[in-house]
């Protein structure tokens, strides 16, 4: 394990799933026991369990705190509304055997911060079946001011896509910029503030098993992302009175409460179960050197399994700068029907499957067996080119792809944004003549 400084002076330290130990006082972190008699200082310990206490041993994870004071101490909390976030089981429209495809999300008139600009666009399980994922956009003006959101339901999979945020978690702060991804564990208080203040991006909310790194299986001990470019938050809290908000999503139902203390005020902590970021540039991007198409599978960052060996809960795929050499070959993504359900979305640039309409900050929605691939003005172009090496730049698309079906909201199908004739970028391709 080792640590570095970030340009904004947050440090971290490197690695995933690591035993790490990170005390923001000297001497707050208890030696050779999680829970004495009386913790350093005073201060309270408090487990964190991400796994069944059985859970194999590569699969546990858990994490020991030391809060100045516990966090059970509180009131009673009350149901509020937060109509934009949706949860599982999904279906209060029917999923029409089509592809989608949206442009981006106005972006808030009125005061809005990372929690309410929260909108759920499609998702498959339920927090209740612990299961499946939940595809999310947010667009927020404002900073989470004494407001801090606890997610029981799921683990969040953040992608910026404009404007830079520091997330503040009871673990410590990362910094996240576009081009980064960062993993907040369910269950864990956190507030999000903008550094610009405007941010949008995406969300893969995961009620299933927590994302990570894949099997490499033939490639070997390199390739894809490296568990070294992971960084994790040092400890860092808020002291002091103050009265603040918290927000429980339970069940995919919203409680709030107060209190008179930040939640983040673990002062110390040691554990495997922590929030991380990673630098998707970092990401060592594998493909042919003959001809053909691997699957897309090779782009995968971090993956949820399912409970089917090699069938992903969901799998964070991405498709960043990388040189296309293949020769005799159709270069962009072929036609073609997957069980394995992709929504897609796009950080920045031009994504090489499409010649327009695929925007940053949009979505597009291929579900299990709906036929997609290039549209016409992409396949004359690429089955026409000149097969020189070519460097597929300043373009970072991303995928949620899972295993069960897509359900579309409400609010995404009948969304103003949405584009009614997402069908038409497959109309005019030529018979052949035979
Ligand atoms: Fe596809």
């Amino acid at each position: 394990m080792s640590t570095q400084t970030s340009p904004h002076g947050l440090i971290y330290m490197s690695g995933l799933g690591n035993q790490f130990s990170t005390e923001a006082i000297p001497g707050a972190l208890p030696e050779g026991r999680n829970s004495p008699q009386r913790a350093p200082h005073g201060l309270f310990a408090e487990l964190l369990s991400g796994a069944a206490f059985t859970a194999p041993r590569v699969e546990n994870r858990r994490t020991w705190m030391y809060h100045v004071l516990p966090s059970a101490m509180h009131d009673a909390y009350r149901k509020i509304e937060q109509p934009a976030w949706e949860s599982g089981p999904f279906g209060e429209v029917d999923t029409p055997a089509n592809r989608f495809r949206w442009d981006p999300w106005p972006a808030p008139t009125a005061p809005t911060d990372f929690l309410d600009g929260i909108v759920t666009i499609a998702g498959n399980g339920s927090p209740e079946a612990q299961s499946g994922i939940s595809a999310h956009v947010y667009r927020a003006n404002a900073s989470m001011t004494n407001r801090y959101l606890l997610n029981a339901d799921g683990e969040m999979l953040i992608v910026p896509q404009l404007g830079r945020l520091t997330i503040r978690t009871e673990l410590g702060v990362l910094g996240l910029a576009p081009g980064e991804i960062a993993v907040v564990p369910r269950g864990l208080h956190f507030a999000v503030d903008l550094d610009d203040g405007e941010a949008s991006g995406y969300i893969a909310e995961n009620c299933g098993a927590p994302f990570r790194l894949p099997e490499l299986g033939p490639i070997g001990s390199n390739g894809l992302a490296n568990h070294r470019d992971f960084l994790t938050p040092v400890a860092a809290y808020e002291d002091g009175p103050r009265d603040v908000k918290i927000v429980r999503k339970f069940l995919g139902k919203f409680w709030e409460g107060m209190q008179n203390h930040s939640p983040l005020n673990v002062v110390a902590w040691h554990g495997n179960l922590a929030p991380y970021k990673y630098d998707l540039a970092r990401f060592m991007a594998i493909g042919t050197i003959s001809f053909d198409h691997p699957g897309p599978s090779i782009y995968t960052v971090l993956t949820s399994p399912s409970t089917v060996p090699g069938t992903a809960n969901c799998d964070f795929v991405i498709f960043p700068p990388r040189w296309l050499v293949a020769e005799d070959t159709f270069r962009p993504p072929w036609f073609h029907r997957n069980v394995m359900s992709e929504l897609m979305g796009l950080v920045y640039g031009v994504y090489d499957a499409k010649a327009e309409g695929f925007v940053p900050g949009g979505v597009s929605l291929h579900n299990c067996m709906m036929p997609h691939g290039p549209d016409a003005t992409t396949f004359d172009k690429a089955s026409s080119a000149e097969l020189k090496p070519h460097k597929v730049d300043n373009a970072l698309a991303f995928m949620f792809e899972s295993c069960h079906v897509f359900k579309l909201t409400r609010r995404s199908l009948e969304a103003v944004n949405r584009q009614l004739a997402y069908d038409t970028v497959w109309d005019g391709f030529a018979v052949p003549k035979v």
